[in-house]
C-alpha cells in the first residue's frame, strides 16, 4: 500500500495537493453559472394557488417554493393566450414585433396544426439560444406550441430544436379538448334538413344515372364509373358541409375526429413517438422525463437549462387514478393538484441531487384562467383569477394576464419575500442572464444585436437591492395587446400603478367573461368598446381590482397620466412597426397534408 511506504514529507505534499484540489474545485463550482429550471403552467389562474390566496385548494409544493423564494404578486403575461405569450416569455419581446399573434380581423390566434408553416421566426433569439451560447445543456419537456417545422411527410418535426433546445420530449402544439377521444366520424341524421337534402340529391343523381344509362344504352362499366364518381362527390360534400361544419370550431377548422388524429402527438427529438397521445398518466411521464434529465446532468461540468412546460391545466382535464377526485373543485381542481404534485416531484429531484443552491427555479403560467371553459357534461373546467376581472383571451383586464410568478435560488435570493411591483414574463431572459452573471444577450448571441428587448432585468428587485416600488423618476410602461392591438397600457411611476384602457371587451351581463362553453372565449375582435377618444384610467394602487369607477377625466391626475401614456403610444407606433400576422397568413397557417406526421410505428 503506497501511502504507508511514502515518506513523511511526501505525505505532507500530498495533503497539500489535496487541499489545493479541494479549494480549486470549490472555486470552479462557484464560477460555474447556476442551472436554470423554468416551470410553465398552461392556463393556470392566479386564484388557483393557495400561496396566492386560494383557501380551498391544496398546492403545498408551490406554496413551499414561494416560501423559499420571491413571490411576484403583479406578474404579467405579454398576451392572454398560449402561442404569443410563450413566444414573449422565451424571446423577451412582444409577439406583435414578429407577427406571432392574431390580427384584428380573422380567426386564427394560435398555431393550430402540427403540419403548417406558422412558427416563431427563426431569427428570433430565445432564452435557449442564449443559454446554449453560454455553454448550457438545454432541454424542453412538455408543451411547445411555437411551430413544428415538419419536413416532407412529417418525417421529422424538430420544433424547439430549431430554437436552441438540444432535446425535446413533448407536445408540439397544444392539448385541446378534442384530444380526449374517441370522436364520431359518421355524422348523419335524417331528421336534419341538410342531411335530408344530401340524401335526396344522392338518390336523384343515382336514379338519373341509371335512367340515362338505360335510355342511351351506355355500357355498364360507364354506369358503374359514374355511380362511383357521384358517391365520391357526395362523400366530399358530406365531409365538408356536414362532418366539418357541424363539428369543427373556428380555431382549427378541423373536426374533433380529425384533430385527434392529426394533432394529438408526442415527439421526441423530432420523431413522433406517440399518436394519438395517451393522456392518462401523461403528467407523470413528462415529470419522469424531466427527473431523468436532472439525474443525468446533476454532476455535469456544464450547467443546464430545463424548461418543463406542463400540459396542465389546459383542457381536456385528465389525471392519473390516484389524483382523481382528490380536490374540492372537480376535475379542474384535481388537475391543479396534479400540477402541484409534478412541481413537488421536480423540486424533490433538485434536492436529491443536491442542486438546490446552484439552480435558479422559476414558475409561472402563460396566461390567466379560461373562465368560460366547460366540458361535455357542463362541468366548469376553467380556473379562477381571484378578484381580478376577466380571463384568458382578454388583453386588458388583469384576469387574463396577471399570473403567478415565483423565483427561487436558495442561498442567493431572499426567502419568503413578496414583490408587488409590476413585472413581466418577458423579464425572464434578462433577469436570468443578470443573476447568472452571464454577458448580456447581444454579446452572447451576436444575431441579437439589433433586437430590442421589452423585458428588463428584475434581478435587483428579486435580491432586494432596490426598493419595492420605484422612485418618482423611474417609470415603466407595459403594453397590453389583444391580438395585435393595444387594448391597455400600464404605468408604474413612483408609488402609483396606473392602467389606461383604450379598448374593452363587452362582457356577458353580470359577469366578467364572454359567455359559457367548451370553446367559448372573448376574441379581442368582436364586441369591443373603443375608448380611445376618452380612455378609462384606474389607479391600481388604490383600486387593485378595478371595483370603483375610473378616475374622472376632469382631474389633473387623469390629464397628466393619460396625456403621458397617449404620447407614449403615439411614439411607440411611430417607432415600432408590426409586421402582418403570421397566424393569419393563409399560406403559413393552412394545414399542409404533405407535412403531416403519421406515426407508423406507434
Ligand atoms: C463556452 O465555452 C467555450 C469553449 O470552451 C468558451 O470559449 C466560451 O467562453 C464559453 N462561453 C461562456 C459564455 O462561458
Ligand atoms: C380556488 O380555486 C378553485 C379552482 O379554480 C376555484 O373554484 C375556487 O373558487 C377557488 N377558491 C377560492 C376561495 O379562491
Amino acid at each position: 500500500m503506497w501511502f504507508i511506504s511514502v515518506s513523511g514529507r511526501m505525505c505532507v505534499a500530498g495533503l497539500w495537493c489535496l487541499l489545493v484540489l479541494v479549494v480549486t474545485t470549490a472555486a470552479a463550482t462557484n464560477l460555474r453559472p447556476p442551472n436554470v429550471l423554468v416551470m410553465l403552467a398552461d392556463d393556470l389562474g392566479i386564484g388557483d394557488l393557495s400561496c396566492y390566496g386560494n383557501t380551498t385548494i391544496k398546492t403545498p409544493n408551490l406554496d413551499r417554493l414561494a416560501l423559499g423564494g420571491v413571490k411576484l404578486t403583479h406578474h404579467l403575461a405579454a398576451a392572454p393566450l398560449c402561442t404569443p405569450s410563450r413566444a414573449a416569455l422565451l424571446t423577451a419581446r412582444y409577439p406583435a414585433r414578429y407577427g406571432l399573434v392574431g390580427n384584428e380581423s380573422t380567426w386564427s390566434i394560435v398555431i393550430t396544426n402540427v403540419a403548417n408553416r406558422a412558427a416563431l421566426p427563426l431569427d428570433e433569439v430565445t432564452l435557449a439560444t442564449a443559454l446554449s451560447a453560454a455553454n448550457y445543456t438545454t432541454a424542453i419537456v412538455g408543451k411547445w406550441h411555437l411551430g413544428s417545422h415538419c419536413s416532407f411527410l412529417g418525417r421529422r418535426c424538430p420544433g424547439p430544436l430549431k430554437y436552441g433546445f438540444q432535446s425535446f420530449f413533448g407536445i408540439p402544439t397544444t392539448l385541446s379538448i378534442d384530444c380526449r377521444g374517441p370522436h364520431a366520424f359518421w355524422i348523419f341524421s335524417l331528421s336534419d334538413p341538410q342531411c335530408q337534402m344530401l340524401a335526396g340529391s344522392w338518390l336523384a343523381v343515382v336514379a338519373s344515372v341509371v335512367v340515362v344509362a338505360r335510355m342511351l344504352g351506355w355500357r355498364w362499366r360507364t354506369m358503374v364509373l359514374l355511380l362511383l364518381l357521384s358517391n365520391f362527390l357526395t362523400f366530399v360534400v358530406w365531409f365538408k358541409i356536414i362532418h366539418l361544419s357541424k363539428t369543427s370550431f373556428r380555431l382549427t377548422r378541423v373536426s374533433p375526429w380529425l384533430y385527434r388524429l392529426l394533432n394529438s402527438l408526442l415527439v421526441r427529438d423530432g420523431e413522433v413517438v406517440e399518436q394519438p397521445i395517451r393522456l392518462d398518466g401523461l403528467s407523470q411521464r413528462l415529470v419522469q422525463e424531466s427527473r431523468h434529465f436532472l439525474a443525468q446532468h446533476a454532476a455535469d461540468h456544464q450547467p443546464f437549462f430545463l424548461f418543463h412546460s406542463f400540459a396542465h391545466v389546459h383542457t381536456p382535464m385528465f389525471s392519473a387514478p390516484h389524483m382523481e377526485g382528490v380536490s374540492k373543485h372537480g376535475r379542474y381542481g384535481d388537475n391543479v393538484e396534479e400540477l402541484d404534485e409534478g412541481v413537488g416531484s421536480l423540486l424533490e429531484a433538485l434536492r436529491e441531487h443536491n442542486l438546490e443552491e446552484n439552480t435558479i427555479v422559476y414558475f409561472t403560467s402563460d396566461n390567466g384562467a379560461h373562465l368560460e371553459a366547460l366540458d361535455h357534461e357542463g362541468q366548469r373546467i376553467g380556473g379562477h383569477n381571484g378578484r381580478f376581472k376577466g380571463g384568458k383571451l382578454q388583453g386588458g383586464p388583469d384576469g387574463g394576464i396577471r399570473v403567478p410568478g415565483i423565483y427561487r435560488w436558495a442561498g442567493h435570493l431572499p426567502e419568503n419575500v413578496t414583490v408587488d411591483t409590476p413585472t413581466s414574463l418577458m423579464d425572464l431572459m434578462p433577469t436570468l442572464l443578470d443573476l447568472a452573471d452571464l454577458p448580456p444577450l447581444h454579446r452572447l448571441v451576436p444575431q441579437a444585436a439589433h433586437k430590442e428587448l421589452d423585458g428588463v432585468s428584475i434581478a435587483r428587485l428579486l435580491t432586494g437591492d432596490t426598493p419595492d416600488l420605484p422612485t418618482d423618476q423611474e417609470t415603466r410602461v407595459m403594453l397590453h395587446h389583444c391580438r395585435q392591438v393595444i387594448h391597455a397600457v400600464r404605468l408604474t411611476r413612483g408609488q402609483h400603478i396606473y392602467k389606461m384602457y383604450l379598448k374593452k371587451q363587452q362582457w356577458f351581463p353580470g359577469s366578467t367573461q364572454c359567455g359559457w362553453g367548451a370553446l367559448t372565449g372573448c376574441d379581442c375582435a368582436r364586441n369591443i368598446d373603443d375608448l380611445s377618444h376618452q380612455p378609462e384610467l384606474y389607479d391600481l394602487t388604490r383600486d387593485p381590482y378595478e371595483d370603483h369607477s375610473p378616475i374622472s377625466p376632469d382631474t389633473d391626475e387623469y390629464q397628466d397620466v393619460v396625456g403621458f401614456l397617449q404620447q407614449y403610444v403615439r411614439e411607440w407606433s411611430a417607432k415600432v412597426t408590426y409586421p402582418p400576422s403570421l397566424l393569419n397568413n393563409g399560406s403559413l397557417a393552412a394545414w399542409l397534408p404533405w407535412r403531416q406526421p403519421v406515426c407508423l410505428t406507434c
